[in-house]
């Protein structure tokens, strides 16, 4: 009997060191030394608030291990499935499917701005990205330009000087005394400063030099070729930042950055009393 529960302890204790192999953080409770923090009452604070996001999202890239552990590295970014469909659009009548996607570039992001609402504590962001380049497998079949498309292979999508407003819309909740932002929707405006794109096997290799005509085509006409694919980079880009977003924000306090961040109860409260 006592044998038995001899081992049973030896047994627990061995699985507390495998929880303390694993040991991660749930959220900070310190603040580290990169992170800059803003008064959000005082002037300025967008100035000071812009470089404290871009310090935290710098250390996100040197490598935050509980990021990490959720999120998987930034750069390259692995996307297993794209399935992209767009109907009724005067540029493209199109369904696509992208599989083993490998998105480069977001390790580059330069945030321009970051507004923060004293309203609502929503967020306006100005965000810039030298290069975003996707590698992946395709399947389509549809209508670009007016080009009837069909084929499967290999695509690779370039774009260069990728300017992008984010609107972030949060809600405040606590957790360990401290104030945290739940981000709970990313939107996104694009624009790009160019478009490289390169489609293998178009009609299924049918013809070589018909291929090279429509990525030809397609280059020439790159503005146009985007609208036709706008919906997919956004779509692609809103998932990537609100996925990063949801999980940098429930690790690291609201406080860090807004040193001083109503507490959610009485903020929410304060506001209800409002509406009464
Ligand atoms: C804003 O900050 C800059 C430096 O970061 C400073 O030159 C400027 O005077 C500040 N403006 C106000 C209104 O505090
Ligand atoms: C502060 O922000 C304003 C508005 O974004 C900008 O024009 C100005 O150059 C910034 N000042 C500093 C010192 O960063
Ligand atoms: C997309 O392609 C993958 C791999 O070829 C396949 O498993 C999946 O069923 C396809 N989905 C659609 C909607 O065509
Ligand atoms: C964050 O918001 C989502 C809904 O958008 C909700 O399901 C979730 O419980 C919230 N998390 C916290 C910690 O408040």
């Amino acid at each position: 009997m006592t044998h038995t529960l001899y081992i049973l302890v030896i047994g627990l204790c061995c699985m507390g060191m495998g929880c303390s192999y694993v040991e991660s953080l749930e959220y900070y409770t310190e603040k580290p030394a990169y992170l800059e923090s803003c008064r959000i009452y005082e002037p300025n604070f967008t100035n000071c608030s812009t470089r404290s996001i871009q310090n935290f999202l710098d250390a996100v890239v040197e490598g935050i291990p509980e990021i990490e552990a959720s999120f998987g590295p930034l750069d390259p970014l692995t996307q297993e499935q794209l399935i992209f469909k767009q109907d009724n659009s005067d540029v493209a009548t199109i369904s696509a499917n992208l599989t083993n996607l490998v998105i480069r570039g977001f390790s580059k992001m330069v945030i321009k701005e970051s507004k923060v609402s004293k309203k609502d504590f929503s967020w306006q962001t100005k965000i810039y990205l030298p290069k975003l380049r996707l590698d992946g497998n395709y399947k389509m079949a549809g209508r670009i330009l007016l080009i009837p498309l069909m084929g499967a292979g290999r695509i690779l999508l370039d774009i260069k000087n990728l300017d992008i407003m984010m609107y972030t819309k949060t809600h405040l909740y606590e957790k360990g005394g401290y104030t945290f932002y739940n981000v709970t929707a990313v939107s996104v405006k694009l624009e790009i400063g160019g478009l490289y794109t390169k489609l293998d096997n178009l009609f299924n290799g049918r013809s070589k030099e018909v291929e090279q005509s429509t990525n030809q085509f397609f280059n020439d006409n790159w503005q146009d070729f985007f609208e036709a694919l706008r919906p997919l980079v956004v779509e692609t880009v809103e998932r990537t930042l609100l996925d990063l977003l949801q999980k940098m924000f429930h690790l690291m306090p609201a406080n860090f950055f807004v040193e001083d961040i109503p507490n959610s109860l009485a903020f929410y409260g304060r506001k209800t009393k409002l509406i009464q």
